[in-house]
């Protein structure tokens, strides 16, 4: 059989405020990606209550990430908007992962170890195995690319994992029930049900830092909102949290080579570049060796200008919850519709009645 449909899956989970870091990361490559490939965009609330069960208003962050996947310009008519807990087959499949990927792997995984800190017997059982959900998300719908932050790169190796290791083990029925497609491995060419999937991370933004500490990744659970910059923020509050961005002494370098060692700078001339579309290299050839008191205002210009609109849409959008959860009923009945068929699929290959 031919090659696997290219396909975009990406999620994102309902918890605290998106930032930059999600916005240039993730959503704004979804955005461009919409324009040349077949995509279903989730918002992943099964993933939101594996590190806390009880959120205050879960359907409200739901709406609100919605919100900012249709503001930041996604198309729901011509792709797949929806809430992961809508259709079934996503838990569904994560259980048979559950059984297809080692303890061992899930031990290795540093998202789980940053998660869990020391108390680790007391994390959740569905904290280990989350990246067993994740790789049922991309593999329900056979996605064969999905892009993301640097930060989710060790779970999409392990979705990888598990899809080699679920074709490897079923060969045989796979074969049997013609239900293979080609993959192209290296050199090699096997057969398999589920696509070896793609990560997509690339750009000048893939790891947005602190805005108060290089070292540390902007985060929704920073407890310092200084850190990062809410897509909810307006203009006053992007501008003094980029005046207020910690930085050195020195001046920008010309090239950029001359970031090695300067995280902070580094991460305002990669948020500089990513947001005007650009490289760092071009923004230092604009700016090299002038001051951050003079770049400053500039990052921030051009932040308020490309997250304004985005801003005053979301907060169009999230008066009106009736439209939002339209959206996600429509989009989960798409999805529902390709994961049923997928299910069918892999329980005839594991070998269910059905
Ligand atoms: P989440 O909700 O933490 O983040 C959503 C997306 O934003 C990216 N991101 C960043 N990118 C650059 N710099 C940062 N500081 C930064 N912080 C976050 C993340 O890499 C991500 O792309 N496990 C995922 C959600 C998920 C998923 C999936 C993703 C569940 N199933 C299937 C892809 C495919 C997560 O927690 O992302």
């Amino acid at each position: 059989m031919s090659a696997f449909a290219p396909r975009v899956f990406s999620g994102v989970q309902p918890t605290g405020n998106l930032h930059l870091g999600n916005y240039l990361g993730a959503i704004r490559k979804f955005v461009a990606l919409q324009e040349s490939q077949d995509c279903i965009y989730c918002v992943v609330d099964l993933h939101s209550i594996t590190a806390q069960l009880v959120h205050e208003d879960l359907k409200g962050q739901i709406r609100s990430i919605t919100a900012a996947f249709l503001a930041a310009g996604i198309d729901p008519k011509r792709h797949i908007v929806f809430n992961q807990s809508r259709v079934s087959g996503h838990a569904e499949l994560a259980w048979i992962f559950n059984c297809v990927a080692r303890i061992g792997w899930m031990n290795r995984m540093t998202q789980f170890k940053e998660k869990a800190g020391k108390d680790r017997e007391n994390a959740s059982l569905g904290l280990l195995a989350y990246p067993s959900l994740m790789a049922a998300d991309i593999l329900l719908y056979r996605a064969t690319h999905v892009p993301v932050g640097d930060d989710q790169k060790q779970h999409l190796e392990l979705t990888r994992d598990i899809a080699i290791k679920f074709n490897n083990d079923f060969s045989g029925r796979i074969a049997a029930a013609g239900l293979g497609t080609e993959i192209a491995m290296g050199d090699e060419t096997v057969n398999g049900y589920f696509p070896i999937t793609e990560p997509m991370i690339e750009g000048p933004a893939t790891r947005v830092m602190s805005l108060k500490d290089g070292s540390k990744k902007m985060s929704k659970s920073d407890p310092s909102d200084l850190s990062r910059i809410n897509l909810t923020d307006d203009a006053d509050q992007i501008a003094r949290k980029i005046r207020k961005a910690k930085t050195d002494p020195d001046a920008l370098p010309s090239e950029t080579a001359g970031l090695a060692g300067r995280a902070e700078a580094d991460n305002l001339v990669g948020i500089y570049a990513a947001l005007a579309e650009t490289r760092k290299a071009d923004v230092l050839t604009e700016f090299g060796g002038r001051q951050f008191s003079e770049f400053k205002p500039a990052l921030a210009e051009l932040a308020v200008e490309k997250l304004a609109p985005i801003n005053a849409e979301m907060r169009r959008l999230i008066d009106d919850p009736g439209h939002i959860d339209a959206v996600l009923k429509d989009g989960g009945e798409r999805a529902g519709a390709i994961a049923e068929r997928t299910m069918r699929d892999v329980k005839e290959i594991v070998g269910f009645l059905q």
